[in-house]
């Protein structure tokens, strides 16, 4: 299936690692044009010398809690490509703690980058994409909304307000023929999700048990839903949030 994405200039934060990278493989393999943006210089590198020689992939380093970076990483996609045509919102790291010991700094860090990192750059890019025409905005979220839990309530909660914010944002995309979609990924292979495992053969344990599938998701399969649901091809779908999970999390809306 040609997905019709030939030629799109995307934008996908956190592009350097992880589901990011993936999504960003899976664009440039559409035909898509790519920049790539996280804090890591290496990351940033290694991940265009991946993709082989191409001048269809860009990399901008920021760091994407900062107002100014955001509005650079967009001037920067602007003025090497020409425009933005899709925004993937891919970029945090919510990470997980004990209520009582969670500080302040703790929540409003990963809420400057999950929440108001994603809020940021739709709100810088929702202009350009309506000179252009239209667009597409995917947020990459998190089935942690789906299952509130004391050891997870930062990323639970910021990825609550994020299925709303997809849900409210497509509302006001429509008015500039912004299509907006969600993406709750459950557990994928990726840096971050191992960072929170035990090693060795516990390892392998949880992650049979983490799904009915009894594996975790690998990041391409985010990557190419990612992919489609940003293409014209899922032209009808606006203002839903996809659950991709293996059967993790159960439920009728999901
Ligand atoms: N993996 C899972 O099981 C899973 C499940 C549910 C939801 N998710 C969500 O999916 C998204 C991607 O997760 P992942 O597992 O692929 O994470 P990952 O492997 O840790 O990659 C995160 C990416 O974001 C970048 N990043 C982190 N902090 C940043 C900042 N302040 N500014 C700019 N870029 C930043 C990282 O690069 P630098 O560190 O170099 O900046 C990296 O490119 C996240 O929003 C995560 O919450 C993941």
């Amino acid at each position: 299936m040609d997905l019709g994405l030939g030629g799109k200039i995307a934008i996908v934060t956190g592009g350097s690692k992880g589901i990011g990278r993936a999504v960003a493989f899976s664009l440039l393999t559409e035909g898509a044009r790519v920049l790539i943006c996280a804090r890591g210089q290496q990351a940033l590198d290694e991940t265009i010398k991946s993709a082989g020689p191409s001048d269809r992939i860009i990399a901008a380093a920021a760091d994407l809690t900062q107002p100014d970076a955001i509005e650079a990483v967009v001037e920067r996609c602007r003025s090497h490509f020409g425009g933005v045509d899709i925004l993937v919102n891919n970029a945090g790291s919510t990470r997980p703690g004990e209520f009582l010991k969670l500080t302040d700094e703790a929540w409003m860090e990963d809420w400057s980058l999950k929440f108001f990192g994603y809020v940021r750059m739709a709100r810088e890019v929702i202009p350009i994409m309506q000179q252009r025409g239209g667009g597409v905005i995917v947020n990459v979220i998190g089935t942690g909304a789906l299952r509130p839990a004391a050891g997870f309530m930062i990323g639970g909660a910021v990825n609550a307000a994020l299925n709303h914010f997809t849900k409210a944002l497509a509302d006001e995309g429509a008015k500039h023929g912004v299509r907006v979609v969600g993406v709750n990924p459950g557990p994928i292979m990726t840096e971050r999700l191992l960072r929170f495992l035990p090693p060795g053969e516990k390892r392998d344990q949880a992650m049979r048990r983490s799904t009915p599938l009894g594996r975790a998701g690998q990041p391409q399969e985010v990557g190419d839903l990612v992919a489609f649901v940003a293409s014209p091809r899922a032209a009808f779908i606006h203002g839903a949030n996809i659950t991709i999970d293996g059967g993790a999390n159960p439920g009728l809306m999901g």
